[in-house]
Parts: structure tokens; sequence; C-alpha cells
């Protein structure tokens, strides 16, 4: 039985274990410690299955520049889960839990760098052609790993220059 609840004081370890085991560097664990020191950790969550942190995702705020400027914005990034757990649907769980607490905060639009064929079960869509920059989009093309999701009714999206939290500025 899996269970997403909020992190606590107590699982801080857990999550930094669980980043570092499912990423191939502990960049993305140095990331959650960062966000979690900075303030920026908008909403973390665990998957839990008998009383072992298997799962986790991170949501911190964004800020847009240009048109969409008036809209809160946060982005989904990391989100792991033990490889030895992977593949049995915990991950959209975590997504799905996320994605409601995020709505529920009052969050208009979220943003992420995923899989291409992962996110879209979600809603999220490429957010270059809706016109959405990001550094992480350099020069011409789509670069469709780069997606938006509206999470409340009647948004209506005109583009940005969107930018993670400075503590992305510490990935490698
Ligand atoms: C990405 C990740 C969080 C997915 O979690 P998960 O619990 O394995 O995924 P789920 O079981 O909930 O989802 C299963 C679905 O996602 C698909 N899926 C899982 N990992 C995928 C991947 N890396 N690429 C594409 N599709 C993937 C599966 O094929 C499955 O789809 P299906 O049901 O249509 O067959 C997990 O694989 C992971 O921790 N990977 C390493 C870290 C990482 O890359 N994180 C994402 C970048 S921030």
């Amino acid at each position: 039985m899996i269970q997403i609840r909020s992190e606590t004081p107590q699982d801080i370890a857990a999550i930094h274990a669980v980043n570092a085991a499912s990423f191939p560097q502990e960049d993305e664990a140095n990331l959650v410690d960062e966000l979690r020191k900075q303030g920026a950790l908008t909403v973390s969550l665990v998957a839990e299955r008998e009383r072992q942190i298997v799962g986790h995702i991170a949501f911190s705020p964004m800020t847009i520049e240009g048109a969409d400027s008036h809209f809160k914005a946060v982005g989904l990034a990391p989100v792991a889960v033990l490889p030895e757990y992977q593949r049995q649907g915990i991950g959209i769980k975590l997504v799905t839990a996320g994605i409601d607490a995020c709505r529920d905060l009052g969050f208009d639009l979220m943003f992420l760098l995923g899989h291409t064929e992962y996110y879209p079960r979600f809603g999220f869509v490429p957010a270059v052609p809706l016109g959405y920059q990001s550094i992480y989009t350099p020069g011409e093309g789509d670069h469709p790993y780069f997606m938006v999701l509206p999470l409340q009714q009647e948004i209506k999206m005109q583009g940005g220059s969107v930018y993670y939290h400075p503590a992305f500025e510490s990935l490698g």
C-alpha cells in the first residue's frame, strides 16, 4: 500500500537518499536540500510504503517575465522513484497529488523539463509553441521536453520568459 503525503523533518535524509539513488548523479538530491534551505520547497511529497520512503516529488516557485507575468507559476522538479519500485504507478501517484496540491495553493501554471512520453497523460503540452522560453530552450526549435500545464480554469496563456528558482543555478 502506497501512501502519498507531505514531507516531515524526519524524512529529509530519506528524501536525499531516494533522489541520489534514482538519478545518475547527486545533483537532484542536493537541489532538493538547497530549495528547502532557501524556503523554496513549495510542495514536497513523499511516497511511503511500509514506513519506507520509496519516492519523492518537489515543486518550487517560478517567475514569468512578459505577457504572463501576472500568473503564479510553479516548477515540477525533481521527481524520483527508487529503481526497484519504478513502473508500478508510484510516479503517477506523486505527479497527480502534486498537481492537486499546487492547484489548491492557487498556482496558475506548472512547468517542467521531462520525458515527452510520460507527462502528456497529466495534460502537459509543449510550452515553446505557446510562447514560453527558458534558459533550457535556447535558440530556435520546439524543445518539446519543456512543458506547461494550466492549473486553473480559464487560463489564457500568452507566453513569456520563465525562470526557475535561483537554487537551480547550483545544478551542474
Ligand atoms: C520518471 C519516474 C519518476 C517515473 O516513476 P515510475 O513510478 O517508474 O512511473 P509510473 O510507474 O508511475 O509510470 C508508469 C508509466 O510511465 C512510463 N515511464 C516510466 N518511466 C519512464 C521514462 N523514464 N520515460 C518514459 N516513460 C516512462 C511507463 O512506461 C509507464 O507507462 P505506461 O503505464 O503507459 O506503460 C522514475 O522512473 C524515476 O525515478 N526515474 C529516474 C529519475 C528521473 O528520470 N526522474 C524524472 C526527471 S525529473
